[in-house]
């Protein structure tokens, strides 16, 4: 591993050629110079992670030096060599701002130990701000973006419920920002210094669910080799985030309604009564008032975690939001990539504003990214759009081709007649195989066999 780049400014050749094989036998890249102007020169034609300057040099000499390197980079490293009867000359040299100084003679292991606490002084503030940049980036990705109504409501109710105990249930499309929401919420709320813990409830297999949620002791089931804690109790003081509540099984239901009713839980297999002192944030992409008339989720636990209902709309209901969201991503990413891909032509906007987004934020999200990194610079015009932007663009434009005549056309008639189109050339293109042709539409298998029948199309296609 390289352990750093210094630059070595000293008039004495011995002294210089000593220094430099010995900081060499350390790994250290050696630069040396016979002077403060040749420093200088060195200086600007690369980096150093430290400079060792001699004191007395002819041209420049120590103390000029040190002040252009300052006034250059304030953060460069600067160990100042003196010599006998020179103190004062030390005390300037720390007073604008080197970091250490060395007495001639010099002392091989002092000399080691100053470079030594130079660098490492270097790596770790050099990785201090690699993080805080890390963590700047991570902010402005984790910002909540959107200027529709709709969104505005949602941000005057987080804004609202933000700092109470209550429990929320998030519910919307994929990728609508459920979990973007429940975080804006923990990070808003009292609870904020304590963790958010988010366990995906339709992720984990059912039987896994229950103690991934309340933990076991050990010996409570084959397996449990040790005691484990739960994700409730991981959650201690701060917030628990059950994502798609809609698929726990009813078993897990009535538990997790125990903890919001008496805030209190066993691990399985345990005795210990454990008090809970979570927040809980659901969030769902079903419609769980159908799973309750459906008796597939409890009524119980549906109004308990429905105190303050969030709804997040499709991105295709928030039109105006699209376009915010799109240069939002554009900026992160070019910086995230160190790219510089300009805007977004008009064009292409239209475009994007027609498409119907099933996959929301989520989808422009990564659309954005795969034309960042496809691209060096330039705008992202409707060449950079996949096949599928295109497709709905034509669509569009066949249809505005129709003519509606005075005496008016049967509107149900053109549409059948455009379904139909779409679903032969779908079973065409599938050889006539059903379930592909059915996935060529993004339709369920069913949904295609009701459109065939509806609109007559014969049957003899392969299944
Ligand atoms: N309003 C928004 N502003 C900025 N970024 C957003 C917004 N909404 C969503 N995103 C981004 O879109 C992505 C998807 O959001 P998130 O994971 O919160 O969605 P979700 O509703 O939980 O999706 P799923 O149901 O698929 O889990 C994330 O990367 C998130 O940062
Ligand atoms: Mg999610």
């Amino acid at each position: 591993m390289e352990q750093g780049k210094i630059l070595i400014a000293e008039d004495n050749d011995l002294n210089r050629e000593t220094l430099a094989q010995l900081l060499a036998e350390d790994g250290y890249k050696i630069k040396t110079v016979v002077d403060g102007r040749e420093g200088i020169e060195a200086f600007l034609e690369d980096k150093f992670d430290l400079v060792i300057t001699d004191l007395r040099m002819p041209n420049v000499d120590g103390l000029e030096f040190l002040k252009y390197i300052k006034q250059t980079n304030r953060d460069n490293l600067v160990i100042m060599i003196t010599g006998h009867g020179t103190i004062n000359s030390a005390v300037e040299a720390m007073q604008l701002g080197a970091f250490d100084f060395i007495t001639k003679p010099i002392k091989d292991d002092l000399v080691k130990l100053s470079v030594n606490r130079a660098i490492s002084f270097a790596k770790l503030r050099s990785e201090n701000i690699s993080l805080k940049e890390h963590l700047k980036e991570k902010q402005t990705f984790d910002k909540l973006i959107g200027y529709s109504d709709c969104m505005k409501k949602v941000f005057d109710t987080i804004e609202k419920v933000s700092s109470s105990d209550s429990t929320i249930l998030i519910e919307g499309e994929s990728g609508t920002g459920k979990e973007l929401v429940a975080r804006a919420i923990h990070f808003k709320s009292d609870r904020n210094c304590q963790p958010m813990i988010a366990v995906n409830c339709g992720a984990i297999p059912e039987d896994l669910l229950e103690s991934e949620l309340f933990g076991h002791e050990k010996g409570a089931f084959t397996g449990a080799i040790r005691n484990r804690m739960g994700r409730f109790e991981l959650a201690q003081g701060g917030t628990i985030f059950l994502d798609e509540i809609g698929d726990m099984s009813p078993a897990l239901q009535v538990k997790v309604l125990r903890v919001i009713q008496e805030k209190q839980f066993e691990r399985i297999g345990g005795i210990k009564t454990i008090n809970a002192d979570v927040r809980i944030i659901a969030a769902t992409n079903q419609n769980l008032e159908k799973a309750v008339a459906e008796k597939r989720f409890r009524e119980d636990l549906f109004y308990r975690i429905n105190v303050i209902p969030i709804h997040l709309p499709a991105l295709r209901e928030r039109g105006s939001d699209i376009l915010i969201l799109a240069n939002h991503f554009l900026m992160n990413f070019n910086k995230l990539k160190k790219k510089n891909v300009k805007r977004i032509a008009n064009e292409a906007v239209t475009y994007l504003k027609q498409y119907p987004w099933p996959g929301n934020v989520r989808e422009l999200q990564n659309l954005i990214e795969m034309i960042v990194v496809m691209k060096e610079e330039g705008e992202i015009c409707v060449e950079d759009l996949p096949p599928k932007f295109h497709n709905i663009q034509k669509t569009r434009e066949n249809s505005s081709n129709i003519d509606i005549t005075d005496e008016g056309i049967n509107f149900n008639d053109y549409v059948n007649q455009f379904e139909k189109n779409l679903l032969m050339k779908a079973l065409k293109m599938s050889g006539g195989v059903k379930n592909r042709a059915a996935k060529l539409l993004s339709l369920n298998r069913t949904t295609l066999v009701e459109k065939l029948k509806r609109l007559d199309i014969g049957d003899g296609w392969v299944e």
